[in-house]
């Protein structure tokens, strides 16, 4: 059967690892379940298929948000994470994050995050639709790099967990329904291994990569979401895509993300004629949702006919801005922009993926032994459009519940075993076409036909696109590059098709064919293989 493995293989051939625990991605969902495990006795794998700073956790800016300031209360946090998911959150899970997330934050501060303070107390500032200000922050605007740095030196502490860089796991061995492990290919040698495990943690991070205008690094190409829908894994609600408003729009320049928390310090958005045009779109102004910042500024682009709005923060302390935004300060600088001087031109891009892989509110899959959290998960915490600052939280929160889940297992003596039986895929030919002309060619159209504005005829045009790649499906991979297109090609189809079937507008999703929010659409699409 083609599309269920990327290369041929014979598991019988290949050398074999085998571990308890293995935990695939370098952000913060793996590495954080990469040490509870080591912590709770577990030997654990952390594979990464670049470097382990590689990772869209490390580029982080905004902050990571908690309930934990004196006028602040989870149940704050709870209904703005509610109002911003627009009727699609599942409130259990919302409960959960806000609740066990201040107890994970106070745990990172506890092994030593360096969060930023003003005087004795924690700083925290404000971004989009949050009614308090609860996003704590390191280095000014280095939050990821700071809390991957903190958890990378805990995970190596322990003798029980092994990083293993430059490992791209290209499938999930999956058996009746029991992921029993990985096959991985190893770039430093150019060999394939399996690796056995008792228990396989997807965190593999977002999916940004498939569009052509994105905050996320290269390494964001959905793989998790991809492999996991080839084992016959179900997902879910991958139609919403959240779009950040404010990426740097220079020419030849890739879009750098221009934190939120920006916004939230007192930053406004003009128009190409200098109009400040947000408070006309919502009572929040520019820390409205970010789905209405992003529609207002498309909105505004389309009246003026220019490519991008621009962020103003010259009314702001110069001095301060400086300060607190210090990589926006010299990633602009580099490009001859004076964030405190300047007006920085902006416009949206992909940012976030709000579904993934299906899970519960412990990170089982619908396949047993297969767990999965952070951004390539998907139980609902998020909605339609997830609400700041909430991601860094997720991929803690629910990443500490599957460890919870396995110690008690282990406890029960139930479930934990390796099975290691034969997987074998021969049926795949030499590939004859050039992947990487493909891959340009999708994020285009992902871009022009999947993107912050969607209609039938638009995603039509990208289903047929779509059509047309079918037949890739007979190659086997030869890289990890073509890998990775193969990986996006599967995750912009879902995106596309999800996007099609959801006759309405909600979230980050927005169709102007079917501009309204509807009732009967108050539900979840799941795919399955
Ligand atoms: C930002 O700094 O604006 C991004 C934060 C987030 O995506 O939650």
């Amino acid at each position: 059967m083609y599309g269920r493995y990327l290369v041929n293989f014979d598991s019988s051939e290949i050398e074999h690892v085998e571990t308890e625990i293995l935990s695939i991605g370098g952000g913060i969902a793996g590495l954080y379940t990469a040490w509870q495990s080591a912590r709770a006795g577990f030997d654990v794998m952390l594979l990464t298929k670049r470097t382990i700073s590689d990772t869209n956790t490390d580029r982080a800016q905004g902050g990571i948000a908690a309930a934990i300031g004196e006028s602040d209360s989870p149940e704050l946090h709870y209904k703005d994470t509610i109002a911003a998911g627009a009727g699609l959150c599942d409130e259990a899970a919302v409960r959960i994050l806000v609740t066990e997330g201040t107890d994970r934050v106070q745990e990172l501060i506890d092994i030593g995050a360096n969060f930023d303070y003003y005087g004795e107390k924690l700083a925290m500032t404000k971004e989009g639709a949050h009614s308090k200000r609860r996003i704590l922050h390191a280095h000014g605007d280095a939050t990821g790099a700071e809390i991957s740095r903190v958890l990378l030196e805990q995970v190596k502490m322990f003798d029980n967990a092994t990083i293993f860089e430059q490992h791209f796991v290209v499938d999930l061995l999956v058996k009746e329904n029991e992921c029993c492990g990985v096959l991985v290919f190893d770039e430093s040698t150019g060999n394939y291994r399996i690796f056995w495990a008792k228990a396989v943690i997807l965190a593999t991070g977002g999916a940004g990569r498939v569009y052509n205008y994105t905050t996320n690094p290269t390494v964001a190409t959905g793989d998790g979401i991809a492999m996991a829908y080839r084992a016959g894994a179900e997902v879910m609600d991958v139609e919403f895509v959240q779009f950040h408003p404010t990426t740097l729009v220079l020419p030849g320049v890739p879009r750098f993300l221009i934190s939120e928390a920006v916004r939230g310090e007192g930053a406004v958005l003009r128009n190409s004629r200098g109009e400040r045009f947000m408070p006309s779109y919502h009572g929040m102004a520019e820390l409205a949702p970010r789905d209405i910042v992003a529609r207002a500024i498309l909105s505004e682009m389309a009246k003026t006919g220019e490519n991008c709005v621009y962020l103003d923060l010259t009314h702001l302390n110069a001095d301060r801005i400086r300060e607190r935004f210090p990589t926006i300060t010299k990633t602009c600088l580099k490009y001859g922009l004076d964030i405190a001087k300047d007006l920085i031109p902006v416009a949206p891009a992909a940012h976030y993926i709000m579904g993934g892989v299906k899970t519960n509110i412990d990170g089982e899959t619908s396949i047993k032994h297969l767990y999965a959290c952070g951004e390539n998960a998907c139980l609902a915490v998020h909605g339609a459009n997830r609400l700041a600052s909430n991601s860094l939280l997720d991929g803690l929160v629910f990443g500490k519940r599957i460890v919870e889940l396995l110690k008690k297992q282990k406890r029960l003596k139930k479930e934990l075993e390796v099975k290691k039986t034969r997987f074998v895929c021969e049926e795949l030919v030499d590939a004859a076409c050039d992947f990487s002309s493909i891959e340009s060619e999708l994020k285009v159209v992902m871009n022009e036909n999947v993107g912050p504005l969607r209609t039938s005829q638009r995603l039509m045009q990208a289903l047929s696109f779509f059509d047309r790649q079918e037949c890739l499906r007979k190659y086997k991979a030869r890289n990890s590059k073509e890998m990775e297109v193969q990986n996006m090609l599967e995750v912009g189809r879902l995106i596309a098709e999800a996007a099609m079937m959801r006759t309405e507008s909600r979230g980050g999703h927005f169709r102007l064919d079917f501009p309204e929010t509807v009732l009967r659409w108050k539900k979840h699409i799941i795919l399955r293989k």
